[in-house]
């Protein structure tokens, strides 16, 4: 993995994630280390974040490494014109490794084609955010004790949830059963139940998650992503489209867990925080020490 760049979650083969588990583990245990002395990371967020940005900078401090950089693209020179080539070229100039999020899909692989250093996709539009699915794998192996045979419940906005498709391709590796609860608006895309049917991946859709809800081990809510629609008038028709109640939780098995990537909007009722299946604050928590580790795997310090 060393200067590796990770933009695809499809960029790290399994045995690649399950080492980067392995090592999150070990900083979870440690998370307080001096392994980046002297290492500069830069975080350049062309779009907001709170978690993301938030915990791969708490990861590089912990690891008493040093942050550069923007939470927003407008106190960059992007508003006098510059491109992302010429931005990119100069932070190159200045860091050990970006961190980057930006509203364009493909956004992070021209990043990494144009840097010397390796580049992690912070998110890229509707297309992937590979860091986050490290987590949810993180997240997932710890509260299931394995990531193979199980059932994958996704809720929401399975068109534009770029975390979806990302833990998607992740899991295609450890054959799970996967539950599609979307509208027929925000369906999941069409190229990644290819994606599964050409691994024999076994998929079902579904518009309502009440009647199957006893089957899941994972439910993994998602917010409708208001920001990726062009017509508001679609967004509203969408946006309560699901909402997780406590009393939905009765009949759920007992291992069963509630992951979001958050944030939630109104998607996961309040009530659902108290109950011990509600893992999404914990799931958060856990980027901390999967940032850790990616950010140590590619600079070759672990
Ligand atoms: N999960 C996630 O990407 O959260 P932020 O948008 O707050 O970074």
């Amino acid at each position: 993995m060393k200067n590796k760049s990770l933009v695809s979650i499809t960029d790290y083969s399994r045995d690649e994630y399950l080492k980067i588990l392995d090592l999150a583990a070990e900083f979870e245990k440690n998370p307080n280390q001096e392994i980046l002395k002297g290492k500069l990371i830069a975080t350049l967020f062309f779009e907001p974040s709170t978690r993301t940005r938030l915990s791969f900078e708490s990861a590089v401090n912990r690891l008493g490494g040093r942050v550069v950089g923007f939470s927003d693209a407008s106190s960059s020179s992007v508003t006098k014109g510059e491109t992302l080539k010429d931005t990119i070229k100069m932070v190159t100039n200045y860091v050990d490794l970006i961190v980057m999020r930006h509203p364009l899909e493909g956004a992070a692989r021209y990043a990494s084609e144009v840097a010397s250093v390796p580049v992690v996709n912070a998110g890229d539009g509707a297309n992937q955010h590979p860091s986050q699915t490290l987590l949810d794998l993180y997240s997932i192996r710890k509260t299931q004790g394995k990531l193979e045979d199980l059932n994958i419940f996704m809720i929401g906005d399975l068109k534009y949830g770029r975390t979806v498709h990302s833990l998607l391709m992740a899991m295609s590796h450890f054959n799970p059963t996967f539950y599609f609860i979307s509208p027929d608006e925000l369906k999941m895309p069409k190229e990644y139940l290819m994606f599964l049917e050409q691994r024999g991946i076994k998929y079902y859709e579904y518009k309502d998650f009440m009647p199957i809800i006893s089957q899941a081990d994972i439910v993994y809510m998602t917010r409708v992503q208001k920001e990726r629609f062009s017509d508001p008038i679609e967004y509203e028709k969408t946006k309560n489209a699901y909402i997780l109640r406590n009393s939905m939780l009765d009949n759920t098995r007992p291992n069963m867990k509630i992951l979001h990537p958050l944030p939630r909007v109104n998607e996961i009722a309040a009530d659902v925080d108290e109950n011990p299946k509600a893992y999404y604050f914990t799931q958060a928590l856990n980027g901390l020490y999967v940032r850790q580790a990616i950010i140590s795997s590619i600079l070759g310090l672990k």
